[in-house]
């Protein structure tokens, strides 16, 4: 099963976001895969999101139950899509990486997204609730492309079983 970990910052804002928006897609195009989250800090281990971020999700139907947990370079193995919310983020964990299959497994959260390809995920935190919002547009944005790819890939490597 295709494994996906985003990573934010503090991990109770941007990240758990991603998370439960990408199990939400990820449920109506009835897709299997397995989805975390975590931070490059250690802030706020154990808490549930932040509650503005929980509270625009819901209103998109969208419930999120992570609870938040800190980067270990164990991820490295255990996942094939390390997705970052922005560029701090990204730098860190290439710094962290170790071998060159880590570092091909890292990417900006947006790296398959339609409209926002390439750009940051802006931190939300000290911000108000339309930044929560717009977070959650990048995102919806940014997962519907990574469903793509990853169904992309998935296509192509039957066919490359069946031909062989
Ligand atoms: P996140 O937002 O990285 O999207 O979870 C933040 C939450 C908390 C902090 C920073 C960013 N903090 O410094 O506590």
């Amino acid at each position: 099963m295709t494994a996906v970990l985003f990573v934010c910052l503090g991990n109770i804002c941007r990240s758990p976001a991603a998370e439960a928006m990408l199990r939400h897609l990820a449920l109506q195009h009835q897709l299997s895969l397995s989805i975390q989250s975590c931070g490059i800090g250690g802030w706020h281990i154990g808490e549930a999101p932040d509650e503005r971020m929980q509270q625009a999700a819901r209103a998109r139907g969208i419930l999120m139950n992570s609870r938040a947990q800190q980067f270990h370079v164990n991820f490295f193995e255990e996942f094939d899509y390390i997705l970052a919310a922005d560029k701090e983020v990204l730098q860190n964990l290439r710094r962290q990486a170790s071998e060159p299959h880590h570092h091909s497994k890292l990417h900006l959260m947006t790296a398959f997204s339609q409209h926002h390809r390439g750009k940051e995920v802006p931190d939300p935190y000290y911000f108000d609730v339309v930044a929560f919002e717009q977070v959650l547009s990048i995102l919806e944005d940014a997962c519907e492309g990574l469903l793509q790819e990853i169904t992309a890939i998935k296509v192509d490597g039957e066919f490359a079983t069946k031909k062989t």
